[in-house]
């Protein structure tokens, strides 16, 4: 399988094409002095499976459109099959009609995907919250991988806990608490948040067992760091000893990483699936998974 990386995710799909033992293939990407993105493949890929790889982050309007282009070319230079990968699938929030008039950013981005020419879709610990499953999302096949193990063993290797417990910091976090709870062999509880606006959330005080323990909470994204702040206030009232914070895509934005240090955390770690400087795990053996199950 050929491995392409967008302008999104050059690192990764080097480090992907690195665990499958080959070379990335090669693709041109600038922009036009009006701004507007130009996209060359410079490899074969005529009766060739594809694997392309493109994070939506940061400048996520950008990123899409690079995918979108990327992928209707490679089918358009009969690529045989188009498999994408997007590790941070941005507009997922977006999944419904919240307030009249609004538009439902994820359901235009998936017929825009599927437009575009993919054949099948993954993307890692995308911030569903609604839809119970992905797939339901595209008419494609689509399948969304978490990182949470790798996070957990990750943590498991690298720091020396006593009686660790693993907190999401909200419901939706249960399901990652859990199997980074089973990884490092103990057990988990998350706490009750409520969002006061983008910027703004609230955990309400809950009892925990957390008394000198070592606590590592698990989130799928930090972005403004808000969540992970309050958590570990909530935490610290609670007795807890050392914190290290996880989690799959650090957004981090303004300065997140330094209200989180600010606040007590011990240790910070995030993936490679949008660059920072946290991205101690790489999701890349997911990814190459991928290609060995596609054959
Ligand atoms: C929301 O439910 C997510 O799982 C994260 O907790 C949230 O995106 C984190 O955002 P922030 O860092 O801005 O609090």
């Amino acid at each position: 399988m050929l491995i392409f990386g967008g302008s999104a995710s050059e690192v990764l799909a080097i480090r992907v094409a690195r665990e499958l033992g080959q070379d990335v293939s090669r693709l041109e990407v600038k922009k036009f002095p009006d701004g507007e993105k130009y996209i060359r493949v410079l490899d074969d890929v005529a009766g060739r499976d594809v694997l392309a790889i493109q994070s939506i982050y940061h400048k996520p309007d950008e990123y899409l459109l690079e995918l979108l282009f990327l992928v209707n070319t490679l089918k358009d230079l009969e690529a045989r099959r188009v498999v994408a990968v997007v590790p941070y699938f941005a507009y997922a929030r977006q999944d419904q009609r919240f307030n009249p008039g609004e538009s439902v950013s994820f359901e235009i981005v998936t017929k825009l995907i599927e437009y575009a020419g993919i054949d099948e879709i993954y993307t890692i610990d995308t911030h569903l919250h609604r839809v119970p499953d992905i797939s339901r999302m595209f008419k494609i096949p689509a399948h969304n991988l978490s990182a949470t193990r790798l996070l957990a063993k990750y943590v498991k290797e690298n720091f020396t806990l006593r009686n660790p417990l693993v907190i999401g910091p909200d419901e939706e976090a249960q399901q990652w608490a859990s199997i980074a709870a089973k990884e490092l062999n103990t057990d988990h509880d998350v706490l009750e948040k409520k969002r006061l606006g983008p910027e703004r959330v609230e955990i309400k005080p809950k009892e925990l067992n957390a008394r000198n323990r070592d606590i590592v909470v698990i989130d799928d994204i930090i972005s403004t760091g808000g969540t992970i702040v309050e958590a570990i206030r909530g935490l610290q009232k609670e007795g807890a000893s050392n914190i290290v914070v996880a989690c799959t895509h650090p957004v981090l934005a303004g300065n997140a990483l330094t209200k989180i240090y600010q606040a007590g955390a011990h240790s910070i770690i995030g993936t490679d699936t949008i660059p920072s400087p946290i991205g101690y795990v790489s999701v890349s053996p997911l990814i190459a998974e991928i290609c060995w199950r596609q054959g």
